[in-house]
This record gives structure tokens, C-alpha cells and sequence, in this order.
């Protein structure tokens, strides 16, 4: 792509028909924002030569999206034209002449699809995506006469006694624009149209009376260009995405079971040869190595599973590594920072937070650990709990090699169990205890002759 050529994305609006408090360019698809999904399929074709117009919401949009991103501010919201007449003076400082516009509610949108549109526009001052839909619903419609583009008509001021039945063929949001040509034209927009704002579909009929190129490309009814207004439509993106990324990991040698039923988000990579089991859900970051295998109705954010280990049920995992050949759950839940080493074990209802259990260590049952660090080989017993927060601070418990923590032990932090050091089950422990000691720490058992209670 030459230097002078640029993306822009308008992502300014409040989204109204979403009913939601969230600025609509940021509600999540399988997790992921949906301009984070825009951006992606301009990447490849634009590098960092995006700019993103933001209004509604800014704070949170700037927040939600890489440091790296250039925004422009639109403070009120007066409409698409206004969006890039806001945007211009940004575009010039970076040298950009010719603009590919691109609404920000596309999440479908992919580079290919771009890609084979620009080619199309050529060399146009200005040139529209248009799309073939069953029902133009309320896209603007693109207007011929005889066959030969003659503008675009928003769905609100469309009347059929002047333009005529509409034939489906709508304006999908994506613009070319040379900004030289367009620019003198931005100041002829009015908002004196039935929504009252500044449309920059305006510009293709301001473009034709000035006499320049103006193409509206059709691109079939491609997917990729369907926009999203309405919590239905979001649903039905979501699930395309949902099945295109499945499909994806199919193709590539993952073996999943249930496919309809699982969810894998797009920064998520699955090496060929682990195994899905629907219905889960794989999101953020996550990575799973070949071998790994993940069941039923469990969830992974930010997980990192490695080969071998195995994710039985029910099982929730967040910001935490898994080992190779580690064995989790039925019914476990590894919040951000736990770390398992290779063939340890974590059973069914035991919680991690910030813990580290080492090499083949062991907490099968019922079990909380908090800022703990667990030695190598050490079994921890059924209902083991580190208190780790007295109410102010946060603090730490570390056990040893090979020790052996008793069935119903509270370990109360700061405190060090040492290597091979056994605890007696139901131990409250307070203080530490050395490398290769007992300790237990519980009322002793008393047995007493029974009394006899007379029935009277
Ligand atoms: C727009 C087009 C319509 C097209 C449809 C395709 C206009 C006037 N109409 O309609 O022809 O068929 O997209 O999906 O452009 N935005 C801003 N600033 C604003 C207003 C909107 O940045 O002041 C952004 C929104 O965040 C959104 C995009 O522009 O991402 C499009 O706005 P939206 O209100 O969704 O336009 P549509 O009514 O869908
Ligand atoms: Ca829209």
C-alpha cells in the first residue's frame, strides 16, 4: 500500500439501538471488542496508518484498545460526514491522500474483502461497497438510473414516489475517498435530512454533480459487510465468527467434539492435535499445545495449557499455566496466577489464586490456595486452606518439597512448612515448621466411659 494511502474508522456513535451502557464499538464478540475485530482486517493492509474517530464513550474505547492506536476525537456526535470532516486535519498531518473509510460496527470485515474493494474502486475520486441484501432494511440504498450509480439515499428519507422501489442493493459503510477531490465537497454537507445530521453518504451525490468518478462497487452480499446495530444482529455476527474461527481450528488438525457448542476466541492459537469437547469456551489469549485437552463446560481466559495436560469438566481458568501432563479439575477454578508445573494435579472444587504447586504435586480435594508456593511432590490434603488475608494484607504461605499437609489444615499466612515436613490433619498452623518435622496443632482427643442416660 502506497504511504499516502490511509484507513479511517468511525466509531464515534453511541450505538442507541444496543440498549447498553457500553459504547457500541466496544461490545464483545467471543470477548473481544468489535473494533478490535475492524482493526484486525485493516492491519494487513494499512499497518499503523489508522486513524479512529471516537466520541461516545472515548474514555473507555481509548482505554479498551492498544496504546499504539491514533484517535480522533468527534466531541458530539453530528454524523458520518461530520465524522470525517472532524477526522481530515489528523489524516493531512500524516500524509494520507487517499482514505479507505470503514464504519466501525463491521466486525465481519476481512483484509481479503478490503482488499478486492479497493482493487474494484481503481482509481475513483470516490468509490462505495455496496451489498445485495434480501431486505435493505436500514441500510442507506444506492440509487441508479438505467443502471449507472446516481447516489445513496439514507433509509429514513427513501421514498419509493421519488426513487423509486428499492432493489436491495445497499451501502455496506466502506468508502475510497481522495481526499484532494472530496475535501472542497465536506462543506456543502447539510443535515437537513430526516435524522438531522451530516451523512457522508451525501458526499457520492455532492461527488457526481461536481462531475468527478464515482463508482459504487458491488461486492455481492458478502457477510463480511454486514453492519451491527441491534443486540439480534450482534448475536448473528457473533455466531459467524464463532463458526469461522471453529471452522479455522478444524481445518488446521484441532480435534473438537461438539463444534457447534464451542466457543474459540481470535487471539486464541491451538496447536493441531489438541482436543475440544463442547460446549466451552476458549477466549483471550489462550494457548493450547498439541495433546492438551480441554471437556465440557469449561471455560479458558488467558490460559495457558500445555501438552498432555488434561481439563476435565466444569473446570474455569484464568490468567494461569498449566503444565504438561498436569490433570485439572472436575469442578476447578485457577484464577490469575496460578501456576501448575508439569504433571501436578488439582481435583475437584480447589481454588488457586496466585499459587504455584511444583512438579507432580498434588491438591485433589477441596482445597484453597492463595499466595502459596507448593514444592515439588508435596500432597495437600482434602480441605486444606491458606488464610492468606487478615483483612488488610495479603500474605504468603510456602511449603517445601515433598511435604504433606494434613486432610482439613488451615495454614495461616505468613507461615513455612519445610521440605518433607508432615501436618497432622485438622492442624490450625500458626508457625512454621522445620524441614522433616511433625506438626500438629489441634485439641487432643479425649475418650471417656459413656455415660448412661436412663429412659424414664
Ligand atoms: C450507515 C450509513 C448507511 C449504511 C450503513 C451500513 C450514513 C449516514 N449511513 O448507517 O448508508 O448503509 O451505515 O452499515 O453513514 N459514527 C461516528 N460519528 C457520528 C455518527 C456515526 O463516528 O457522528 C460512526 C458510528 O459509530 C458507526 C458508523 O459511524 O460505527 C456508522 O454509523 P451508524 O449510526 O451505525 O450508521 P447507520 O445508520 O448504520
Ligand atoms: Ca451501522
Amino acid at each position: 500500500m502506497p504511504v499516502h494511502c490511509g484507513a479511517l474508522i468511525l466509531a464515534a456513535g453511541k450505538g442507541t439501538r444496543m440498549h447498553s451502557a457500553l459504547p457500541k464499538v466496544l461490545q464483545p464478540l467471543l470477548e473481544e471488542p468489535m473494533l478490535e475485530y475492524v482493526l484486525a482486517a485493516l492491519r494487513p493492509l494499512f499497518g499503523d496508518r489508522i486513524m479512529t474517530v471516537i466520541g461516545h464513550g472515548a474514555p473507555a474505547v481509548r482505554a479498551a484498545m492498544r496504546p499504539t492506536a491514533l484517535f480522533v476525537e468527534q466531541r458530539q456526535q453530528l454524523g458520518t460526514g461530520h465524522a470525517l470532516k472532524t477526522a481530515l486535519p489528523a489524516l493531512r498531518r500524516e500524509g494520507i491522500h487517499r482514505v479507505l473509510v470503514v464504519n466501525g460496527d463491521m466486525p465481519l470485515v476481512s483484509a481479503n474483502t478490503l482488499r478486492l474493494f479497493m482493487e474494484q474502486a481503481g482509481t475513483a475520486s470516490m468509490a462505495v461497497a455496496s451489498l445485495m441484501l434480501p431486505d435493505p432494511g436500514s441500510y442507506g440504498r444506492i440509487v441508479r438510473n438505467d443502471g449507472v450509480f446516481a447516489g445513496i439515499v439514507e433509509a429514513k428519507d427513501y421514498q419509493n414516489e421519488r426513487y423509486g422501489v428499492p432493489s436491495g442493493e445497499v451501502n455496506a459503510g466502506v468508502y475510497l475517498l481522495d481526499l484532494d477531490a472530496v475535501e472542497p465537497l465536506l462543506a456543502e454537507l447539510s443535515n437537513a435530512n430526516a435524522s438531522g445530521e451530516y451523512y457522508i453518504t451525501d458526499l457520492a451525490g455532492l461527488a457526481l454533480n461536481a462531475g468527478l468518478e464515482v463508482k459504487a462497487v458491488p461486492c455481492g452480499s458478502d457477510v463480511a459487510l454486514l453492519g451491527v446495530n441491534t443486540p439480534a444482529e450482534l448475536s448473528a455476527a457473533e455466531e459467524l465468527l464463532r463458526r469461522r474461527i471453529v471452522e479455522q481450528h478444524l481445518q488446521a488438525g484441532v480435534m473438537i467434539h461438539h463444534p457447534d457448542s464451542v466457543c474459540v476466541g481470535p487471539n486464541v492459537r491451538i496447536e493441531p492435535g489438541a482436543v475440544l469437547y463442547g460446549p466451552c469456551r476458549v477466549l483471550g489469549r489462550s494457548r493450547l499445545a498439541r495433546g492438551a485437552s480441554v471437556e465440557a463446560f469449561c471455560t479458558l481466559i488467558d490460559a495457558d495449557v500445555a501438552a498432555g495436560a488434561v481439563i476435565h469438566a466444569y473446570s474455569h481458568i484464568q490468567e494461569a499455566v498449566v503444565g504438561e501432563g498436569c490433570l485439572v479439575g472436575p469442578y476447578a477454578r485457577l484464577r490469575p496466577g496460578a501456576v501448575l508445573e508439569a504433571e501436578a494435579h488439582v481435583g475437584n472444587f480447589v481454588e488457586m489464586k496466585k499459587a504455584r504447586l511444583g512438579r507432580g504435586a498434588k491438591a485433589n480435594h477441596l482445597t484453597y490456595l492463595g499466595d502459596a508456593d507448593v514444592g515439588a511432590g508435596s500432597n495437600i490434603g482434602a480441605g486444606t486452606i491458606t488464610c492468606n488475608y487478615d483483612g488488610v494484607y495479603k500474605h504468603r504461605t510456602t511449603i517445601g518439597e515433598r511435604a504433606f499437609i494434613g486432610s482439613n489444615t488451615s495454614l495461616v499466612a505468613p507461615v513455612t512448612v519445610g521440605a518433607e515436613a508432615l501436618v497432622g490433619a485438622g492442624s490450625v498452623i500458626t508457625r512454621n515448621v522445620p524441614d522433616g518435622m511433625l506438626a500438629v496443632a489441634r485439641g487432643r482427643q479425649t475418650v471417656l466411659p459413656k455415660k448412661k442416660i436412663k429412659k424414664d
